[in-house]
């Protein structure tokens, strides 16, 4: 049994012997990676692209409700709760798709990978999600706002937005904007060449953008130390990451924001920090099909960013035996870390990368997929294939 198969029995012996609850009723459920995850009715649990948090006792998880045909959304953002991460029970509909013609959030949008947090300050749950608005496919690129009192809602629609129009990246000085208002996309038939990418990094995108505000499609929200929280999103074509400051109320931006790896075509972040240095696992840009992973490291949330090698490693043993290099056939959606355990005297020994088996057929069916992290000797995480969550 390697440490992680022994940190993980750990977790399930104290999740059984601490968690009163779930030990008098039953042993919690082990779901098996690239297997249908059933919740407390047998259903599949129906949360994509989504989150985890931790509130009181309970945990909740969040994610898109997709539907079995199309990639629409008919019903809106689903809600399971679970007294150990492993027991889930359907809680509905945290936030509801309108029925309102006309309204951003009309069924038929499209709601991806919604991130809830806790706000200590105002005590309401805030919830931020990738929006396009229905019938425009994926050109919106905007990022929605919703609040509830309470963790399994109803959240109530605030609204959605570009990010950041009008301001220029904090650390990007007069020259550097002058060079970026020298670009031309409409100059650029052709993409993907090396004159193209150097146009890219010098801001061609975030230019053209800069009056209506820059796009906003696959995102996170991290909460920092001191209770900061930043919005990161795939934005300028999915060609670059922005991470940008939110207010106290977590419901606005402050202004403050920056690149990440302009021209590198990340998508799906996902982010934790340990021991004072901040990891960024993302994927590369192939719609539903899966790619290899990508990594960066920071000592600071505003860089600069060290690209790595993916953390993806070992034997083609899981789903479809798809391997390491096609991050096991899946997509990131979070990193689950310095979360309490049951007991709630002890944390997560190691973050949960928690991630989407994409089923484009039926995305409803698109399995679930949660791997421990662990560390190399110099702290460089470390993500194998294991069976069993
Ligand atoms: C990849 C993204 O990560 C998903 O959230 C979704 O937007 C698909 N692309 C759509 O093709």
């Amino acid at each position: 049994m390697n440490a992680i198969a022994k940190s993980l029995s750990l977790v399930a012996l104290s999740i059984i012997s601490i968690q009163p609850v779930a030990s008098k009723q039953s042993t919690p459920t082990d779901h098996t990676n690239g297997q249908l995850w059933l919740d407390t009715n047998g259903e599949h649990i129906n949360a994509h692209g989504g989150n985890i948090i931790k509130h009181g006792d309970t945990y909740y998880w969040y994610g898109e409700n997709r539907p079995n045909r199309g990639f629409t959304t008919q019903v809106g953002v689903s809600v399971y709760s679970s007294p150990n991460l492993r027991d889930w029970t359907n809680e509905g509909v945290a936030l509801a798709v309108s029925e309102e013609h006309g309204s951003d959030i009309e069924r038929g949008c499209i709601m991806e990978r919604p991130k809830v947090v806790y706000n200590p300050k105002t005590k309401k749950f805030v919830m931020l999600f990738h929006l396009e608005l229905k019938g425009r496919g994926y050109e919106a690129a905007r990022v929605a706002f919703a609040e509830s009192d309470t963790p399994t809602g109803p959240f109530r629609f605030i609204r959605s937005t570009r990010v950041n129009a009008g301001i220029w990246p904090f650390d990007m000085d007069k020259k550097a904007q002058k060079v970026a208002q020298s670009t031309n996309p409409s100059a650029w038939k052709h993409w993907w060449t090396a004159p193209w990418r150097a146009e890219v990094e010098k801001g061609m995108y975030l230019w053209r953008d800069f009056k209506d505000g820059q796009m906003s499609r696959d995102m996170t929200v991290f909460i920092d130390d001191d209770g900061k929280a930043y919005h990161i999103t795939s934005s300028q074509e999915n060609l670059t990451l922005l991470v940008s400051e939110l207010t106290d109320d977590f419901l606005d931006f402050t202004g403050k924001y920056n690149t990440i790896a302009p021209g590198g075509q990340n998508e799906a972040p996902c982010i934790f920090k340990r021991n004072g240095t901040y990891w960024l696992i993302c994927s590369g840009c192939t719609g539903w099909a899966p790619n290899e992973a990508r990594m960066f490291t920071s000592q600071s949330i505003w860089g600069p960013w060290k690209q790595l090698h993916s953390p993806f490693v070992g034997e083609a043993t899981g789903y479809r035996n798809m391997p390491a290099n096609k991050t096991f056939g899946a997509q990131g959606t979070y990193i689950l870390y310095n979360v309490s355990l049951p007991d709630n005297t002890s944390t997560l020994p190691y973050p949960i990368f928690m991630a989407d088996i994409w089923n484009p057929r039926h995305l409803s069916q698109s399995l679930h997929l949660w791997l421990p992290i662990e560390f190399s000797e110099d702290g460089t995480p470390i993500i194998r294939w294991t069976d069993k969550w």
